[in-house]
């Protein structure tokens, strides 16, 4: 069941110079409408936009004395800027949960393959596949990496890429997820999220490698309930998919990545 709340920002810290990470009040959302990692909550930034505006749940906690939910989040334009100069003890208005997110299994072995703002949804992951996954988070720089700690407590193992060389592996994620899998780990799945040619590029080598696998896709939404065709993407059979509705997660399979 979706639920609008007004929700109480209980902590609020910077990740980075530009990532923020929020801890909600949630009341019971967590535990009347969470299916599994990857949904999202839409956020009324202001009164005066009328859009809300998508981010993934990144950590949640389900508790008869009030659910809690984490978000993290750059700023990237009026409306996420507002959001983050949100001080702590004040409201905001939350649609949610919303969307499917990864089908993940307890104690399954994925690869988690993030890039940029993509990463924190999948530390959801990583709590929910119980700590037997591996993950390979990409970013720009050293400057814009996040949640490093975290991955490390909740994953076997964890590997860094930046795109000028400052932390990690010097390159995109494309070439660690290529030699991961050459390695011969056996891999239940691989679950995506990040920019659509690091999800095209992904799921490229998942299929050269027969490793299922999902990925959630980012759309410019509105309505954010199937309502509005505003997030629409194409599958490869030819049918048009919402990825607030149907998604954001997607058998990569069937996603047409050539549009
Ligand atoms: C399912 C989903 C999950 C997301 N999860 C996260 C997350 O966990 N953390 C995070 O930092 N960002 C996330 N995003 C992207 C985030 O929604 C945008 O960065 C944000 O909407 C930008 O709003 P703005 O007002 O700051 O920017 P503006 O550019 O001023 O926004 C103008 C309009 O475009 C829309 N828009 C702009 N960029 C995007 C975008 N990339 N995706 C969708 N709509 C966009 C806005 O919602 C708004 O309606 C997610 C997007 C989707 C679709
Ligand atoms: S945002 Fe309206 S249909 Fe998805």
């Amino acid at each position: 069941m979706k639920v609008e709340q007004k929700c109480k920002i209980l902590s609020k810290k910077h990740l980075n110079p530009y990532a923020v990470q929020m801890e909600l009040a949630v009341g019971d959302m967590v535990r009347s409408s969470l299916t599994g990692p990857g949904q999202f909550v839409h956020i009324k930034c202001g009164e005066s936009r009328l859009l809300r505006r998508p981010i993934s749940v990144c950590d949640w906690h389900g508790s008869n004395e009030g659910d809690t939910l984490t978000i993290v989040f750059e700023v990237r334009g009026e409306g996420t800027e507002w959001l983050a100069r949100r001080p702590e003890g004040h409201s905001v208005d939350v649609l949610g949960l919303l969307g499917r997110g990864f089908q993940v299994e307890d104690q399954g072995a994925y690869l988690l393959v993030g890039g940029g703002i993509g990463v924190p949804p999948l530390l959801g992951c990583a709590g929910a596949c119980g700590g037997a996954s591996t993950a390979i988070l990409g970013f720009r720089s050293k400057e814009r990496a996040l949640l490093l700690e975290e991955f490390s407590k909740d994953c076997l193992d964890y590997k860094v890429a930046t795109d000028d060389g400052s932390l990690g592996y010097h390159g995109t994620v494309d070439e660690l997820v290529r030699r991961e899998l050459e390695e011969g780990q056996h891999y239940r799945g691989i679950l995506a999220c990040g920019p659509r040619p690091m999800l095209k590029s992904v799921v490229k080598a998942a299929a050269a490698f027969g490793v299922p696998c999902q990925v959630s896709m980012e759309e410019r939404m509105a309505c954010g309930v199937g309502a509005c065709l505003g997030c629409a993407v194409r599958m490869k059979d030819g049918t048009m998919r919402h990825v607030c509705k149907d998604g954001p997660v997607f058998d990569g399979e069937e996603v047409d990545w050539d549009v």
